[in-house]
């Protein structure tokens, strides 16, 4: 299998770097306090998709934010890191972040999906949250990919 390093060291809080594995944009997003109460607040049976779909962790538990985040080192919760394919789960176009759409994470254009801060679907036809590829923190300002 392929993997990939990436150094997320430049990555400011409330931004995203974006990169492009097995041929797909990956999203690494260094989330703001706010973006995180905002997710966090959010009731997960109010979700169209309840399911964390995080296969770093428990892929079926809660669509939770915090289970949807990638922890830099054991034990953190502070949320601030997620990461995700930057694939609509509707049809595969790439949607636009930086706060788009009307829940502040990511809206697509090409049929109006809106994504929430937590990448979890909130309107418009996608199915299922972002998904969120293999990834593992191996130093604080290093994630590995696959
Ligand atoms: Fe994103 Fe259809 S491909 S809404």
């Amino acid at each position: 299998a392929s993997q990939m390093r990436v150094d997320v060291s430049g990555v400011v809080e409330g931004t995203q770097l974006t990169i492009l594995f097995l041929g797909k944009p990956v999203f690494i997003s260094r989330r703001t306090p706010e973006q995180i109460a905002e997710a966090g607040a959010v009731d997960v049976d109010d979700l169209v998709d309840p399911v964390s779909r995080n296969p770093n962790g428990d892929f079926d538990a809660p669509a939770t934010d915090l289970n949807r985040t990638l922890a830099p080192y054991e034990g953190d919760n502070t949320g601030e890191w997620l990461v995700q394919i930057g694939v609509c789960t509707h049809l595969g176009c790439v949607p636009m972040g930086n706060g788009a759409g009307d829940f502040n994470g990511w809206f697509c254009p090409c049929h109006g999906s809106h994504y929430d801060a937590a990448g979890r679907i909130r309107r418009g036809p996608a199915p299922e949250n972002l998904h969120i590829p293999v990834a593992a923190f191996v130093d604080e300002s290093t994630i590995l990919l696959g």
